[in-house]
């Protein structure tokens, strides 16, 4: 299944679209090492938080922001189950980042020029070697636009509410539908129609549309994208 030959594969979509999960499965499958690229702008958007630069308005400080974005490190721990863990500065952040909270600050956080560069380039330093899947909304795009594999993931903003709202509910957070699908939404607008990197499908991306395909299926379906890339470059 997996081949001595590395390829670079690129996973985006829209939120929620269940790409996180098909991505850390193609690339445990096949040995390669996975990184969620929203990950990182969830962390930058805690750091800000907690740093007093996001105003109730939801809207960030983008000059101080970018201006101190020198004191955030941004890593990912391997647990010895296989899960990876977002730390910021040496800290596990990974539940912190997932709370609705951040959710509904990170849209504005991604869209500042300043901070997409350095994660940008943060994205491709991981890449040097190869043998990396990444998701995201930019990375067929705009980080890795020499990918040997991209994949557009899509689904219903209605069904990735649905995802998201079960998702939330398990781990006890105290969310309704209602409120899930407009954060899905207005992410989806802000993230369409933002000026850099604004999430599209790259002309050589193939779709999935995975609103009516069980987990299995969707990772069947890549594997099969993944072979045949391997053959192709
Ligand atoms: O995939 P996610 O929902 O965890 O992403 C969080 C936010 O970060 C989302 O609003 C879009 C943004 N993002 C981005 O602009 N570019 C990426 N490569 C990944 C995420």
């Amino acid at each position: 299944m997996s081949s001595d030959k590395k390829i670079i594969i690129a996973i985006d979509g829209y939120s929620s679209s269940g790409k996180s999960t098909m991505a850390r499965h193609l690339a445990s499958a096949i040995g390669y090492r996975y990184i969620d690229s929203g990950a990182m702008y969830r962390a930058v958007t805690l750091w800000a938080m907690r740093a007093g630069l996001i105003g109730d308005d939801l809207a960030p400080d983008a000059d101080a922001l970018v201006s101190r974005l020198g004191e955030i490190s941004i890593d990912f721990s391997v647990n010895p189950d296989g899960t990876q863990h977002t730390m910021l500065n040496g800290e596990d952040v990974e539940s912190a980042i997932r709370t609705l909270e951040v959710s509904d600050r990170v849209s504005p956080v991604a869209a500042i020029g300043g901070v997409r560069k350095a994660l940008t380039s943060m994205q491709r330093a991981m890449g040097v070697e190869k043998g990396i899947v990444m998701d995201g909304r930019d990375i067929g795009t705009a980080v890795f636009p020499q990918a040997e594999l991209k994949v557009f993931v899509d689904a219903s903003a209605e069904c990735r509410a649905e995802r998201r709202y079960k998702e939330l509910k398990a781990k006890g957070e105290d969310v309704t539908y209602e409120d899930v699908l407009n954060n899905v939404r207005t992410r989806d607008r802000i993230d369409e129609t933002r000026e850099e990197s604004p999430l599209r499908k790259a002309a050589d991306a193939v779709s999935l549309d995975n609103s009516a395909m069980s987990t299995d299926e969707q990772n069947e379906i890549l594997l099969g994208l993944y072979e045949k890339a391997i053959r192709n470059s």
